[in-house]
């Protein structure tokens, strides 16, 4: 049996009177690709934030390796454990590499904090998943103005893979970029994912891209999950209005 890395229990979170997450639980072990989906505002982010520790529930928990996360993060050495283990990528915004840094210089710091390399494996870890992610090897000595958002997106989960984490946790990391760029991003990670059989958190408003990455979906509606369930039955069955009217909406666009 594989074991729980990662849950949320009835998680919840209020912002003034604003219930951004109602009481979500969710389970991920191992190898688990999960969708979150909805439309703006519906908790996707609030929720993924909770899983990653960096916003507190206001009720329920989160649970790491079935401790609670405030917990883990307590201390110095679990804290690591789980930084190391529970990966983020974010929509790339300029300022997600350091413009002082070259891409290498930037890419090493997790290796050697979190993975505990020295300079010459990270460099080595670096250079060996770079194709994995179509990575030109000279593109790794550029600083983070000299690429595309398309390669600085790459490089961003590049920078999360290199401490080979058990989940990753992708906050609409192909919104921001062409059609094109977003179909070789989705499938380098969705190669990546089913040859290491990590774990992955697509949070996206986009179904379709989230729907070819995951093998389950949660759809969000105003801090609520109306509906969860497999990729394939949401898609040809959805259960719920919402649900429903989602995967229509995008039929429709599919069609000519
Ligand atoms: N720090 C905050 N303070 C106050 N309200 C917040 C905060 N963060 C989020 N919210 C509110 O919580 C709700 C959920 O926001 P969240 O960012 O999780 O939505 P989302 O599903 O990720 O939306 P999007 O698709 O636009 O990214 C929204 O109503 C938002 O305004
Ligand atoms: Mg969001």
């Amino acid at each position: 049996m594989t074991a729980t890395l990662l849950r949320a229990e009835r998680a919840r979170k209020v912002y003034g009177d604003k219930i951004a997450v109602n009481d979500v639980s969710i389970t991920l072990t191992d190898g688990d690709t999960v969708g979150i989906v909805g439309e703006s505002g519906s908790g996707k982010s609030t929720l993924g934030r909770m899983l990653l520790g960096l916003s507190r529930p206001s009720g329920g928990d989160v649970l790491y390796d079935e401790r609670p996360l405030r917990e883990v993060l307590a201390g110095r050495r679990s804290a690591l454990q789980f930084r190391r283990d529970v990966q983020m990528i974010q929509q790339d915004t300029s300022a997600s590499f350091d413009p002082c840094l070259t891409i290498r210089q930037s890419l090493r710091i997790p290796a050697q904090v979190l993975g505990g390399l020295d300079r010459a494996r990270a460099d080595e870890c670096i250079e060996a998943l770079a194709p994995e992610m179509g990575i030109a090897p000279e593109l790794i000595d550029r600083m983070p103005t000299e690429l595309s958002g398309g390669q600085r997106q790459r490089m961003a989960i590049l920078r999360a893979l290199v401490v080979r984490p058990r989940l990753v946790v992708c906050d609409e990391v192909i919104s921001a970029l062409d059609v094109s760029v977003q179909a070789r991003i989705l499938n380098l990670l969705k190669r990546y994912v089913r040859d290491h059989g990590m774990g992955l958190v697509f949070i996206s408003h986009q179904l379709p891209a989230t729907a070819f990455i995951t093998d389950e979906l949660l759809v969000m509606y105003h801090g609520d999950v109306v509906e969860r369930g497999e990729t394939d039955r949401l898609l040809t069955a959805p259960a719920s209005d919402y649900a429903r009217g989602l995967v229509e909406a995008y039929r429709n666009l599919a069609a000519p």
